[in-house]
């Protein structure tokens, strides 16, 4: 696909990076004389040593980007062109002249707007129902959600075109049911939001004081519980009815003042200003976006694990993607190391070598049929024994490549000699593994289902003639001896 981003600031750098890293073709339009290419640099670093960690399967190969010189130029052949220039009504209604002569037909043109509806933006436009707002969450590259949302004009067949497109590229397009201003998530931030420039202004916390409420806290739950699934908890066997009746009534005197905004008048600015450099003047702002993009992989990593929230879409994402073959051996694993798999001593930790090895032996048994069915059926491999060799060091960013042998391959065990190929292809470690199959119900070692036996027995003849791996029954008692 080749997609136009029109604006390049730090939304639109943001989705450039997303639909690159996940193989589009991206030409960008931006009229800032040289900062716009800057930032995009920065993003990109940012986004390549962050979104490819979300992965345990490498995502597709990074598409082309260009640096369009005008409008049309970047617009011209793309099938997708989000708008993502400054939220003023007249820079957007001059741009949609300039994008819509360009647009090809069956071509969608998406705002990044979080203050317009579609139906006010629509009417600045000559073919009103090729326009969509696609609202993101910075850093667009990490953060799954985007809006989709349209007016009543809009066609329904084109909102879903979209949410495809999006899923596409691993976001989670919630696609709202009418426009309404600030769609759904701006609307929750800036309820928040106005309450706590109140309490920074009435002297009850400090900006410090706040984060630490939302950090501490609730911020907590929302990741993995919104609102709704957190309350339904906290009415315990009861549930959600009996949350309102016991909490429902306080309502009627109200905590907060969200009905008014605070006057942002100068004290009120100092002061904010002044509580945040005590927070944060520590810390440029590359600093703490490199510092956020690692949390945010550590967290959606974790919730990809137990396929909730922002992990889900990951999950779904990476079902289709495959790892590419070369050579004699399988590649049954590739991936990027993320920076939260580093220890202190500054390279990946010893467990990850064994989730890696874990990952490559299910993709080996997956591919020869046992599938997410065949496990649901009852039968399924245990590990019984791994040794890990550490052989060189590996780094955050450095990709992986695990080659595996199949040493042995009929009956119930299986046999398995993984090589773990760093930078510049050398060996980093190798792990080798024996896996037993074992019938779920009983949890007793069995013979695996014929088709099963039978792929994974061609394996092991296939690599039969490959000499015996360096290493292969090694054990720490050798290492001992001297
Ligand atoms: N910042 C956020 O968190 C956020 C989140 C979601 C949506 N949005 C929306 O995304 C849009 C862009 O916001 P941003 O935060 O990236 O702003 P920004 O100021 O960082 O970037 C805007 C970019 O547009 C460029 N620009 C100016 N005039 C232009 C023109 N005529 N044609 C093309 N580009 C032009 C600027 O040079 C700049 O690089 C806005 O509509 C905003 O509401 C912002």
């Amino acid at each position: 696909m080749k997609v136009a981003i029109i604006g390049g600031g730090v939304i639109g750098s943001g989705w450039a990076a997303r639909f690159l890293l996940n193989g589009h073709d991206v030409a960008v339009y931006d009229p800032a004389p040289d900062g716009a290419a800057r930032r995009l640099e920065e993003v990109l670093r940012n986004a390549r040593a962050s979104l490819p960690a979300l992965y345990d399967r490498p995502l597709p190969r990074e598409g082309r980007l260009h640096i369009a010189a005008s409008v049309g130029e970047a617009v011209a052949g793309a099938n997708w062109a989000q708008e993502s220039a400054p939220e003023r009504l007249e820079i957007k209604r001059a741009l949609y002249a300039e994008i819509e002569p360009h647009l090809a037909d069956g071509a969608v043109l998406a705002s990044s707007t979080s203050g317009y509806k579609p139906s006010q933006l629509q009417a600045l436009c000559e073919r009103p129902e090729r326009l969509i707002v696609a609202h993101p969450f910075n850093p667009v590259y990490l953060v799954p959600l985007v809006e989709i949302v349209g007016s009543d004009q809009t066609p329904q067949e084109l909102k879903a075109r979209a949410a495809k497109i999006m899923r596409g590229i691993g976001m989670h397009p919630l696609v709202m049911r009418s426009e309404v201003e600030g769609f759904i998530g701006n609307r929750l931030q800036e309820a928040v939001w106005r309450e706590t420039l109140w309490m920074i202004r009435d002297g009850i916390a400090t900006t410090q004081e706040i984060d630490e409420a939302i950090l501490y806290g609730f911020g907590l739950r929302w990741a993995q519980m919104g609102q709704f699934e957190t309350y339904r908890l906290a009415g315990g066997a009861a549930g959600m009815r009996h949350f309102l009746a016991q909490f429902g009534p306080s309502l009627a005197q109200p905590l907060t003042h969200l009905t008014d905004v605070p006057d942002l008048d100068a004290a009120l600015v100092d002061r904010i200003a002044a509580q945040s450099d005590a927070q944060s003047g520590h810390l440029t702002i590359p600093e703490m976006e490199r510092a956020r993009d690692a949390n945010l992989v550590a967290l959606i990593r974790a919730l990809k694990q137990r396929n909730v929230g922002a992990g889900r879409p990951i999950r779904e994402q990476e079902a289709e993607l495959s790892i590419p073959q070369g050579g004699d051996l399988r590649v049954t694993a590739r991936r990027v190391i993320p920076p939260s798999w580093i220890d202190a001593n500054g390279h990946m930790n010893e467990a990850h070598y064994v989730e890696v090895a874990s990952n490559a032996a299910d993709a080996l048994t997956e591919s020869c049929g046992v599938t997410a069915e065949y496990i649901a059926g009852g039968n399924s491999h245990f590990t019984a024994e791994t040794h890990v060799r550490y052989l060189a060091e590996l780094h955050a960013g450095d990709e992986i490549v695990v080659r595996t042998q199949v040493l042995r391959g009929t009956g119930k065990k299986t046999h398995l000699f993984h090589r773990f190929e760093g930078p510049a292809g050398a060996l980093a470690a190798t792990v080798e593994m024996m896996i037993l199959h074992v019938d779920l119900t009983t949890r007793k070692v069995c013979e695996p289902l014929p088709h099963v036996a039978a792929a994974l027995e061609r394996l092991e003849h296939a690599h039969a003639h490959l000499p015996r791996p360096d290493g292969a029954g090694r054990a720490i008692g050798e290492q001992t001896k001297g």
